[in-house]
């Protein structure tokens, strides 16, 4: 795992005898390996200065000089959300994309790919604003989330503006006709299948029912992934690189580390308990999917209340708390979100540049900032919960 978490490319010899212990190896074929050698033309960003590069492109008063000084209330309103916080991963990976892209590595960041990144930031605050109306959330950062400070129809002008900024970005940016169409092409998707995703769960939620975890990855899917397909494939069409092969795998890569992120979201909405906490909004979550499909008998009816939306507080903190943990539901989505990290990891093996192909395996170690647990028979869970996801994806492919 330290080795894969660092991308460090590596060989793997299998051991003539079936355990670690006592075996022995092929000698030959180990000096073989030893002697095996090429002429290296990757190179290894630097993802922590980047990361901070781009960060201090969204403090307050660096935003002014892309987007203009505020001209009025409803635009300083909207500036101070993009200032506000976020963790920013979705402009780096575009900044990352492009990067990597690159002969040159020393080459300065080119203006047109800040308006890029902080197009894709706007695209993605705005989808915050909107969805924490959506979900009735008072809370965003810690603090009170913008309909609450300023009123729905306020936050609902503010998101609609901040989409408005993104695609204004766009246009103005130092690119070929044709790349500008493509970007849009690629945002206007993103755009619709993020709304169509956050639709099946309000739809949803006018008359809820159990769904099962498939339903919910489906609903994930399409609701948290379109945003990094955006953020990668914006920074290298940026980089002057598109084509079939390229964006097949950026979208396979995105959707599933788009899964796997989403899956911490909502184990980390379970753990803290917090006012934001799926189960006590009763909102639709892999947790409560998998609680759902492994309880039984009275333990089923309770957790069938939680989905109709129809279970009292106490029931809530008590017995359907205690399901959840009996059933051990976090390990499993700790499983599930760890296969899909590792579906992220295989999903790279087309991608022909070594460059992004490295930074790409990199990026998942930050984001999910990978805490090495074991070896050997601890990886045999998740291992399989690899298997099922791919027996899923070949469902869906028939
Ligand atoms: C929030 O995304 C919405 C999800 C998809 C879970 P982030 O947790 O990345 O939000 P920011 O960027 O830090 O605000
Ligand atoms: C947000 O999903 C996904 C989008 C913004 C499209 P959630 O509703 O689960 O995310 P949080 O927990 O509010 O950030
Ligand atoms: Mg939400
Ligand atoms: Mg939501």
């Amino acid at each position: 795992p330290y080795v894969e978490s660092a991308a460090i490319p590596s060989v793997a010899i299998p051991l003539l005898q079936n355990d670690c212990k006592d075996t022995n190896v092929d000698i030959d074929w180990v000096w073989d390996v030893i002697h095996l050698s090429g002429d290296d033309k990757t190179y290894r960003l630097n993802l922590d200065g980047l990361r901070q590069e781009v960060d201090s492109w969204f403090a307050p008063g660096s935003l002014d000089g892309v987007l203009g000084s505020p001209q009025s209330e409803i635009e300083q309103i909207g500036r101070n959300w993009l200032t506000r916080s976020g963790k920013r991963w979705r402009p780096f990976l575009t900044v990352c994309t492009f990067k990597a892209l690159q002969a040159d590595i020393d080459m300065p960041l080119p203006p047109g790919l800040r308006k890029i990144a902080i197009a894709v930031e706007c695209f993605h605050k705005a989808s915050l604003i909107h969805d924490d109306i959506e979900d009735d959330d008072a809370v965003r950062y810690g603090e009170k989330a913008l309909h609450e400070e300023y009123g729905t129809p306020v936050a609902l002008n503010v998101g609609d503006l901040l989409l408005g900024e993104g695609y204004r970005l766009i246009a103005e940016c130092d690119v070929s006709a044709d790349a500008r169409a493509e970007m849009l092409r690629v945002v206007a998707s993103g755009h619709c299948t993020l709304c169509i995703g956050q639709g099946a769960e309000l739809c949803w939620a006018r008359s809820p029912q159990p769904l099962s975890s498939a339903q919910v990855l489906d609903i994930i899917r399409k609701k948290t992934a379109p945003a990094f397909e955006v953020a990668l494939r914006l920074g290298a069409i940026y980089a002057g690189v598109s084509g079939e092969k390229i964006s097949d795998v950026l979208s396979k890569y995105s959707e599933v580390l788009g899964v796997a992120y989403q899956i911490r979201d909502d184990l980390d909405d379970l753990t803290n308990n917090g006012a934001t906490s799926d189960l006590d909004a009763m909102r639709p979550s892999l947790p409560l999917a998998i609680a759902y499909e492994k309880a039984k008998g009275k333990d089923k009816a309770a957790l069938t209340r939680v989905w109709q939306r129809c279970a009292d507080p106490t029931e809530l903190s008590g017995r359907v708390s205690a399901v959840i943990e009996e059933l051990k539901v976090e390990e499993r989505c700790r499983q599930l979100m760890e296969a899909y990290k590792e579906e992220a990891v295989r999903s790279l093996v087309e991608l022909e540049n070594p460059s992004l192909k490295g930074l790409l395996r990199r990026v998942i170690g930050k984001i999910f900032s990978i805490e090495l647990q074991g070896w050997c028979s601890e990886f045999e869970a998740r291992n399989a919960a690899g298997r099922e996801i791919s027996a899923e994806a070949a469902g869906r492919i028939e």
